[in-house]
This record gives C-alpha cells, structure tokens and sequence, in this order.
C-alpha cells in the first residue's frame, strides 16, 4: 500500500471533513442573499466563523476567510504595508526572512519592485543562522534605529520546510514597544502546535485549511480589531469589505470542522508525532550515519522531519522512494518539473549542494507507526541508488 508522509504539502481530507463538505456543497444560494436560501447559507459561513474562532484563539469578527494562504499572505502584507504608508509616508520599511513560504517572499519582492519610486517597499531581511533562527537582539536593535520607517513585520510561525518554529511572541514584545504591527504566516503550523491569535500579540495570522485535513481553496486571515488593510481585491464588498467575492460555504464549514478536530486533538498527536519522528531519525542515522537532521537541537514541529543525505541528491531519493511507493518531498519547489535547490536552505547558510540533498518527511493526522516502518524498509536501497546517481552527474 503507498505511504503518503507529504502532508506538509497538503494532508488528504479527513473522512468526517468530507462528508460534511459533500453535503454543504449543495446548499443552494448565494450567501449574501435575503432570501431563506442564501441566509442558510449564511449561517453555515457564520458557524464555521464561530468554531474557527475558537479553533485560532481569536474573535469571530476577526476572521476573514479567503480562498487559501496565498490569499491570505497577500492581503496581510500588500494590505497592511498600503495602509501603513498612507497613514506615514515614512513607513516603508518590512522586516522579515529570506526562509519565508514564497506567498510571502514573493509578494515582499513585488513591492519593493513595483509602483512609482517613492510608494516603493525597502525590505530588511533577517540574517538565519544554521538552524534558521533569526536574532532577536538583531531586530530590536534595527527597530529602536528605525521604528519610525517600518510599516510591518511578517515571519512565519513554523518554517514549512524544515519545521523550525519562531519566537513570535517575544517578536510581537519588541514589536509593541516599538509600535510595529507584526503579521505570521502560521499556515505550517496551525493544527500541529499551539496557535493562539489573542495570545501572541499579533496584528495578522494567516492560515489554510488544506495542511489539517480540510480541503483546497479556502483559508484565513485573522485580522485584529484595530488593524486598518487596505483590500487587495475590489468587488461585493464581503468580509469586511476587505476580501470581496461570494463566500464559500461548504469550504468554510469544511475548514472549521476541521481546525476543531485538529485543535481537539492537538496534545496526543503532538506526543504521537515526537515518538515517529524519534524513531525515524534515530533509524535513518543507523542507514545513513553520515546524514545531517536539519535545526536537529532547535525547536521544531513534530510533523516534521527534514534531513540531509550527504552526496544523495535529494530528487533522485525522492523519485526512487516514490517507485517503491513511498511519497515524501525535498521541501523545495518544483517549478516546470525541475526541483530548484531550496531557498529555506541557501538562507540557512547552505551551499547549492547541500541545500539540494535534503529530504522533508512530513506527518498528518492519519500518519501511523507503519507508514514509518514501510519507509525505513525501502529507505537503504533507494538511498543507495540516488548515491549512485549523484555520482554519475
Ligand atoms: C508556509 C506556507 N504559507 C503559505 C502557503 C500557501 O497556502 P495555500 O496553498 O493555501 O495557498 C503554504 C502552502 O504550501 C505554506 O506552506
């Protein structure tokens, strides 16, 4: 049977999510309709409002649901950095990483590039260091010299690729006193370890419901009470008249079930997730003692496993895994087929090489002691084929 440990990429739908999204999908009408259809279906958004509020440790009025993270991270950091500009023409300074998810870096980059010169972004990227932690003492230090220019900070809560979490408490700490809003993309995150939006301090919190057994095209962006965006999108005028276009019922409703399921469930999967990925690691280092595991003394998500294996490249692990049907990732993106080297890793400090040798094991909520087992049982042949292969090119 095939073993899927890419759930870190996307995780199946959990079978009650399915169920539940299936029948919401016939609900008929639109949910900003007067009429009793569409105000059934109103409250079927309102509900789903309701539980992923609680899920995410925030108010219902703060929820903002969009068609995924990437929605998300664009109105988070386009809406926010306009809003902070208009306010202070100053404020053009954001301060993040060079290891974000692209739906950050990139909409980072287009600021920074577009636009008339002076409505242009400045962007202050945090050095990581090995295990990909930035400085804090760093990001004091730049905002008590220039607190006055920055519009926004944004640095992901978990690190999708390697799973090293951020201190983004003590980050909204610094950022308060320095009167800085501070967005997260908690996507990699959110259903693995704790996330409280209230509790963190932050401004915005992005997540997605495909990563927790919910399905593709619907996510959120938590947005506090006293944070003015501008909207990236014009239309209808729907959430807040910050993300127009006709709300997704079925796909809010699925979402909600399952952030409460995963929230539910958080404590036991957590301590099932850290036995697997002890074991797996301890495994693979008696198959490949010369492999390195990434931010190995760091703070990490259970669910994730990311490993180096020295002079293997990490496609050719991976394709030759795949054939003995075991599915896992190298992390990086896959762009026209060809698989670049990661960018999380260049930005740890990794030379091309190494940083094209990894290998991204990721757990969900089905994820079983066996699935493990089945990996390990072909690990050492597959392995010592893309070693071979590395050698050849
Ligand atoms: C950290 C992170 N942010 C954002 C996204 C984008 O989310 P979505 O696929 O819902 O647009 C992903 C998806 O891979 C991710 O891992």
């Amino acid at each position: 049977m095939a073993v899927y440990l890419d759930h870190a990429a996307s995780s199946p739908i959990r079978p009650e999510v399915l169920l539940r999204y299936t029948a919401d999908l016939a609900l008929v009408g639109n949910p900003s309709s007067v009429h009793g259809f569409g105000q059934r279906a109103r409250q079927t958004i309102e509900d789903a409002r309701e539980q992923l509020a609680a899920a995410v440790g925030c108010h219902r009025s703060e929820v903002i649901f969009t068609s995924g993270g990437t929605e998300a991270d664009n109105l988070a950091i386009k809406g926010l950095y306009w809003s902070r500009f208009n306010a202070d023409n100053r404020r053009r300074v954001i301060i993040s990483t060079a290891a974000e998810h692209h739906a950050v870096l990139d909409a980072l980059e287009w600021l920074e590039s577009h636009g008339p010169e002076h409505q242009r972004a400045e962007l202050h990227l945090l050095e990581l260091d090995a295990n990909g932690h930035f400085s804090l003492e760093e990001l004091e230090k730049f905002l008590s010299e220039r607190a006055d220019e920055v519009a926004l900070i944004s640095l992901m809560w978990a690190n999708n690729e390697t799973g090293v979490i951020s201190p983004i408490a003590r980050v909204c700490q610094i950022a308060r006193d320095h009167g800085v809003p501070v967005h997260s993309d908690a996507v990699a995150a959110f259903g693995h370890v704790p996330v409280h939006f209230a509790g963190s301090g932050l401004a915005l919190l992005t997540i997605t419901a495909h990563k927790i057994g919910g399905p593709v095209g619907v996510g959120a962006l938590i947005v506090s009470r006293d944070i003015d965006l501008v909207p990236v999108s014009h239309g209808g005028g729907q959430e807040r008249k910050l993300r127009s276009g006709t709300l997704n019922a079925a796909g809010a409703g699925a979402f909600a079930l399952a952030a409460t399921t995963a929230r539910a469930t958080l404590n036991e999967r957590a301590e099932r997730d850290g036995a697997l990925k002890a074991k797996l690691i301890a495994s693979i280092k008696e198959i490949a003692p010369a492999v390195q595991v990434t931010a190995e003394n760091a703070e990490t998500l259970p669910s994730t496993v990311h490993i180096r294996f020295t002079d293997c490249p990490g496609d050719s692990l991976l394709v030759l895994l795949d054939l003995k049907g075991v599915a896992v990732s190298t992390g990086s993106a896959c762009q026209a087929g060809v698989i670049n080297a990661s960018h999380v890793m260049l930005a740890m400090g990794r030379d091309e090489a190494a940083a094209s040798e990894c290998i991204r094991v990721s757990f969900g909520y089905d994820t079983s002691e066996e699935d493990i087992d089945q990996l390990l049982a072909v690990l050492p042949a597959a392995y010592l084929g893309s070693r071979k292969a590395g050698a050849v090119r």
